[in-house]
């Protein structure tokens, strides 16, 4: 049996429910399969038949009931109610004569009950595995982070605040909302934490808004030496709520200039200065900062994204004491799970930053993202992640000299974290050019401006690049010295495709060296 529905139209959804609930009443033993057929085929028979619309609104419930006929035939909508698709029936089972809403292996089958995404996850592992990560703002994480994102946690719907919920059944979300924010506070030493940030942007604009008013001046970083844009920038919300008065470094040494920070704030008297970047590769004078901030009556944030796994391990300055606020993203430096976090000591700010997150910018708690946070957090308390930053270090520094020994300039002449800048247009190819050739390589690197760049953002004068991945998988000094050697050779002449497939059989070899997951 076919049933067409393209000449006459669709009834409507709750129409077909409510048909189907009375005959299901009427006779509990007769099963689905026979009600909804008989339900559609009434319905279908030319009663009041309205557009697309709501039948758009359930598709998926419809596609559902559609796919399982039991007698295998196809039930064809009409093209504009299926967008030219014909549905086609297969995947049915029924449970206990009555067939279920769920298909087989709903609850036990994994990816490879979806081979298309299946197969695109499977590439990006193995391009994951066999590939070179410089890109800074990525890491790599452990099999105990990936468990707790992709957890149960993901069904649970929670708002508001660890022990003051809106719903119920929070009992183990609250364990692990407080067991992340009780491992950041003694990670980094503050007395307050809100681990709920989606992102290092949303952190940041709950900060925002929940210690600014609209309007308000902000002195934070350009972008174009280096600033993060969620500080911001003009085409974010943050650039259009708030007057953005942006500062820079010094031409000469590419370093964030403190007399001209002062000056700044003393003309413009922002309420809030801002500083940290995501491309900025030196440690900020945070205590400087913070003088300028109070002599102009400012608060003092600190975005840590890129150095906080070396704050915490205390190989790179404290932003506290002088912060009245820190943000930060945990999945770069911090090698965990996807999202941000806000930490501060101040009790009159708690409620402040608090409501500035939730319900100012974000709704609902991604809890499977906060058990990820909870678990990295517990990573980085280790002793181990101290040895990892230390090996952060040491690698940036193997990286950068093998770089500037390969006639690179890098900015401010070097790097006192795990990103440096490397100018790859003193050696004639621009950072679009060389990222690409890097890429078909193995290596991923991002394009990104210099200071003072003359050239645009799209063809920019040179790459970031970071020790933080390279490191999480084990690779040591001499690996990133040959790092250096590979992006050489590349950029050597980036349209020579024998070097490049020489130096991917390299970069093959070294990540084979040092397997992940
Ligand atoms: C310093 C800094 N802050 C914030 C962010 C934004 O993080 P997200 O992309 O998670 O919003 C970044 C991202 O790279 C960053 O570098």
């Amino acid at each position: 049996m076919a049933v067409t529905l393209a000449d006459r139209g669709a009834f409507t959804w709750s129409e077909w429910a409510a048909a189907l609930g009375a005959r299901l009443a009427a006779s509990p033993d007769e099963g689905y399969w026979p009600s909804w057929l008989a339900t559609l085929e009434t319905l279908a028979a030319g009663k009041r038949l309205v557009g697309a619309d709501e039948l758009a609104h359930r598709r998926d419930a419809w596609d559902r009931a559609a796919r399982a006929t039991p007698h295998g035939e196809p039930i064809v909508l009409g093209a504009e109610l299926r967008h030219g698709r014909d549905l086609h029936t297969h995947d049915h089972h029924t449970a206990g004569g009555r067939m279920t809403t769920l298909h087989e292996g709903y609850f036990s089958r994994g990816l490879e009950a979806d081979p298309v995404l299946a197969a695109a996850i499977d590439g990006e592992l193995a391009r994951q595995r066999d590939g070179i990560e410089l890109i800074a703002s990525e890491n790599i994480v452990s099999k105990a982070v990936l468990a707790a994102q992709g957890s149960v946690l993901t069904n649970k719907t929670v708002e508001g605040f660890a022990y003051h919920r809106y719903y119920g059944g929070a009992e183990f979300a609250d364990v692990i909302e407080a067991l992340a924010i009780e491992r950041a506070c003694a990670l980094f030493g503050s007395r307050f934490a809100n681990v709920q940030p989606h992102s290092g942007s949303n952190a940041n604009a709950g900060v925002f808004l929940g210690l600014l008013k609209l309007g308000d001046t902000i002195l934070s970083m350009n972008t174009a030496a280096g600033g993060h844009i969620s500080h911001g920038h003009p085409a974010t919300l943050t650039g259009r709520d708030y007057r953005i008065v942006a500062y820079g470094v010094a031409r000469d040494s590419e370093r964030i200039d403190l007399d001209a920070v002062r000056d700044l704030a003393r003309e413009h008297r922002p309420k809030l200065i801002v500083a940290g970047g995501s491309a900025y590769p030196r440690a900020i004078d945070f205590a400087g900062l913070k003088a300028i901030a109070t002599e102009v009556g400012a608060l003092f944030m600190v975005d840590m994204a890129h150095f906080a796994g070396l704050v915490a391990t205390k190989l790179h300055p404290d932003p506290f004491p002088h912060a009245d606020v820190v943000t930060t993203t945990t999945y770069k430096s911090l090698r965990g799970a996807r999202g941000g976090m806000v930490l501060w000591n101040d009790a009159a700010l708690s409620d402040r930053i608090n409501y500035g997150i939730f319900p100012g910018v974000q709704g609902s708690v991604m809890m499977h993202a906060v058990a990820g946070k909870a678990a990295c957090l517990g990573e980085a308390l280790r002793p181990e992640f101290v040895a990892y930053n230390r090996a952060v270090l040491a690698n940036a520094q193997a990286l950068a000299a093998a770089l500037q020994d390969a006639g690179f300039r890098l900015v401010s002449g070097g790097t006192d974290t795990g990103l440096m800048l490397a100018d790859t247009a003193v050696r004639g190819v621009t950072g679009d050019v060389a990222a690409k050739a890097l890429e078909k390589a193995g290596l991923a690197v991002n394009k990104n401006l210099l200071p003072f760049d003359p050239r645009p953002p799209e063809a920019p004068s040179g790459l970031r690049l970071s020790s933080n991945a390279g490191t999480a998988r084990g690779f040591e000094p001499d690996d990133f010295t040959a790092i250096g050697g590979f992006i050489a050779r590349v950029l050597a002449d980036p349209a020579d495709a024998a070097a490049l497939a020489a130096v991917r059989a390299d970069v093959l070899a070294l990540c084979r060296a040092h397997p992940i997951y």
